[in-house]
């Protein structure tokens, strides 16, 4: 890991695991999170970024901004897939006071454009939600995807099931059209999916001991993650659930936690009966390499995530 911290902007849908993310970007010293911006997604994007701002107050950085992005996907529409995972809240129907703080006034995309000139070279985006300010953001200026050090993203399935349906997985299902155009921008892409964050798992004793803990980033995570846990425990019997876009941000700031990834091309299905928003990449061994649009992570040290997620939240 390098000294100086990595600068990140996070693209989120806030629900439960995206709180995860951002209050572990907020208070690692390895990472400076420039700005964030909301996306529809886990809940209405009105609502992620009123989860979003609570999180900048219950850390005290209200000098963080926040932008509002788009409110469904790139075609057809506002639709998103329902509470049973999230809560009708986005933070498990804990129902808190809704944040004094407001978002900036200007739109997601915008936001990313901007910080991409202002920094070229510099800044890693990491979207942790559907992908639709990224792809809006392309359409208002495709240079962008030269200015951005890189992009680490939260998505996709690519050699185990999906999550939303049997081949797709949330992020990618909810706008796959927005996948397929992010995928295809040239950038340095690397896609963290269900194949390592679905072993990177929170337990009941883990979230415990950060309420335990007193931080105020920890007691939130145990308050707002009992009803998360209680959805997962339903189906798969037992009192653990995934740090999705954790993992992802914490791969962003170190690769070392990568223990293996390909490289391939990965395009996003578009029309299939069965398998729309399914990640088709091309992992067959003869595969050109040069062709590929992705690095694909399909082992993650998650055990050693973890730790280092626990710590930075409870001190
Ligand atoms: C992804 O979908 C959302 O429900 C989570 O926040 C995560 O970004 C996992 O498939
Ligand atoms: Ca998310």
């Amino acid at each position: 890991m390098s000294a100086e911290p990595t600068r990140v902007v996070i693209d989120c849908d806030t629900g439960v695991d995206d709180a995860m993310a951002i209050l572990y970007g907020l208070l690692s010293p390895e990472i400076d999170v420039v700005a964030l911006s909301t996306v529809w997604g886990n809940i209405w994007v009105e609502t992620c970024t009123a989860n979003t701002l609570r999180l900048l107050e219950i850390v005290g950085r209200p000098d963080i901004p926040v932008a509002e992005g788009a409110g469904k996907p790139l075609v057809g529409p506002k639709w998103r897939l329902g509470d049973g995972v999230h809560g009708a809240d986005g933070q498990g129907n804990t129902n808190l006071p809704p944040p004094k703080l407001r978002a900036s006034g200007e739109t997601a995309a915008e936001q990313i454009v901007r910080l991409a000139h202002e920094r070229p070279g510099e800044l890693v985006l990491v979207p942790i939600g559907p992908l639709t300010n990224i792809a809006v953001a392309l359409a208002l200026d495709p240079e962008i995807a030269s200015l951005y050090r890189e992009v680490v993203l939260m998505g996709g399935n690519f050699l185990v099931p999906g999550n939303a349906s049997r081949w797709a997985e949330a992020n990618i299902w909810h706008d796959p059209e927005a996948a397929q155009i992010v995928f295809d921008a040239g950038w340095p892409i690397t896609a963290v999916g269900l194949d390592v964050t679905l072993k990177c798992m929170l337990d009941q004793p883990k979230l415990e001991r950060l309420r335990a803990s007193g931080t105020p980033a920890g007691v939130h995570i145990d308050r707002i993650t009992d009803y998360y846990l209680t959805r997962y425990e339903a189906r798969r019997g037992r009192r653990e659930c995934a740090m999705h876009d954790a993992l992802a941000l914490g791969i962003a700031v170190d690769r070392t936690l990568i223990l293996n990834q390909r490289r391939c091309r990965v395009d996003v299905e578009l029309n299939g009966t069965h398998t729309r928003g399914m990640t088709a990449a091309d992992l067959r061994i003869w595969a050109p390499v040069d062709q590929g649009n992705a690095n694909v992570v399909l082992e993650a040290d998650g055990a050693r995530f973890i730790d280092r997620w626990m710590e930075i939240l409870s001190r």
